[in-house]
């Protein structure tokens, strides 16, 4: 340019603050909590990544932009990214919830042919076309809270045709909508009813038809378990997630949830990317997360709305080196929120987690987990331009506020995708 700054496409000024974790890896332990403030910041974008951070009289001074977005005195984060949700679903299940709040049980509800069986149903009958017109919907509703990447599951399908039908829809989704989808395949959420009498079979079925089928596809990059006693157990679990990872799948796992099972030393001997729940992990499956590098997902949200006592120990994992992410759990049974910024809060109240620490956890972590800590997850020269606008006036109101969605834009590979005001 001829005023001898670089270009940029756009210039984001006017923030209170910018708040990120930083670097390409996840952070655990102490370094949870160190977090980059820049008080009065701005960010140039270019290419879709972020070209320069800093204080906002120095980004001036080295970049002129097209067009400028002003922060109007609010908090700029990096783009929530949720790492374990369940989006593709039909049909809603607000009397279950109505029945725990009466009392019963997730597992009896389960157990009464409820639970997991009933979006079983709603997908097996839904159209492709249906679902992604739901998924898409959903998407919107993520953009709304500030989240731009979603780990998307299957595991309402749990039949080689319906399960394929919804790995097409997040490929489909992920395409047509500004949200990155990555994609897991749950083929092992629980027991199709054709094979109930018969779960062996289905577990034959996953790893000689299913799961070949879903890598062949390319279109999973991770395969999930549910892995408890009353859906799949540990040798079943080891089973499926051995093949999964043969076929060239990364393991993400459902473990030590509603039970102390050991899920959690098995998903460190398997070398699972993730270890998601985990409110019943022993100090031995603390170790073992630790020794083997495993990301646990943590979801305060969960045992809250399931009405359980139990709580994962987030603050024994920290100390213990782990660098845990946070989800939402995003589901029609056991979480249906799709609120980020909710989570923060209930990890604050819940674990004891500081809004740097949340932050961390909801951001940089996750996205290790999601294996793209390298290009999103912070607010750093080379990432992509993920950011999302609150209108509140500093980090610690990411934990402090609750139940108002204070996000007011959004950038996407830095397109303005999202706008309330
Ligand atoms: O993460 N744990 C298993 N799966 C979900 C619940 C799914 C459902 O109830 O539909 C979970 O809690
Ligand atoms: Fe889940």
């Amino acid at each position: 340019m001829s005023d001898g700054k670089q270009a940029a496409d756009l210039l984001v000024f006017g923030a209170a603050e910018i708040a990120s974790p930083r670097g390409s890896e996840a952070r655990g332990g102490a370094d949870l909590a160190v977090l980059d403030v820049i008080e009065g910041g701005a960010l140039a974008l270019a290419d879709g990544r972020i070209a320069a951070v800093g204080p906002e009289a120095q980004v001036r001074a080295a970049w002129s932009a097209e067009a400028e977005l002003d922060a109007r005195g609010g908090l700029v984060v990096p783009g929530f990214v949720d790492a374990h949700t369940h989006p593709v679903f039909a049909g809603t299940r607000e009397e279950e919830f109505e029945q725990r709040v009466g009392g019963a049980s997730y597992v009896d509800i389960a157990r009464a042919g409820g639970g997991i069986l009933s979006s079983v149903r709603g997908v097996r009958e839904a159209s492709a076309e249906l679902l992604l017109e739901d998924l898409l919907a959903r998407l919107d509703r993520f953009l709304a809270l500030g989240t731009t990447t979603v780990e998307a599951k299957t595991g309402y399908g749990l039949s080689g045709p319906d399960e394929m039908k919804c790995l097409e829809v997040i490929a489909r989704a992920d395409r047509a909508h500004p949200v990155d989808l990555v994609p897991t395949f749950l083929g092992a959420h629980d027991f199709p009813p054709e094979y109930r009498q018969d779960p062996g079979a289905y577990v034959d079925l996953l790893c000689e038809e299913m799961l070949p089928r879903v890598a062949e596809s390319g279109l999973a990059e991770y395969c999930d378990v549910f892995t408890e006693d009353h859906v799949f157990g540990k040798e079943a679990s080891r089973r499926i997630l051995s093949r999964g990872a043969e076929l060239g799948l990364g393991i993400r796992m459902h473990v030590d949830q509603l039970t102390p099972l050991g899920g959690a030393e098995l998903a460190a001997e398997l070398g699972a990317v993730s270890a998601d729940h985990l409110e019943f992990v022993s100090e031995r499956g603390i170790e073992a997360l630790a020794g083997a590098g495993v990301i646990p997902v943590l979801c305060p949200l969960v045992p809250l709305y399931l009405g359980v006592e139990a709580e994962a120990p987030a603050r024994l994992m920290i100390s213990a080196g782990l660098a845990p992410a946070l989800a939402t759990d995003f589901n029609p049974g056991s979480c249906y929120t799709q609120n980020m910024g909710e989570v923060l809060t209930w990890a604050a109240l819940r674990y004891g987690l500081s809004a740097s620490e949340a932050l961390a956890a909801a951001t940089l972590n996750a996205a290790v987990s999601l294996g793209r800590g390298a290009t999103i997850g912070s607010l750093e020269g080379g990432k992509r331009a993920d950011l999302a606008l609150l209108d509140v006036p500093n980090h610690r109101f990411l934990t402090y506020e609750f139940g108002r969605n204070s996000v007011q834009a959004v950038i996407k590979g830095g397109e303005l995708v999202f706008e309330r005001r």
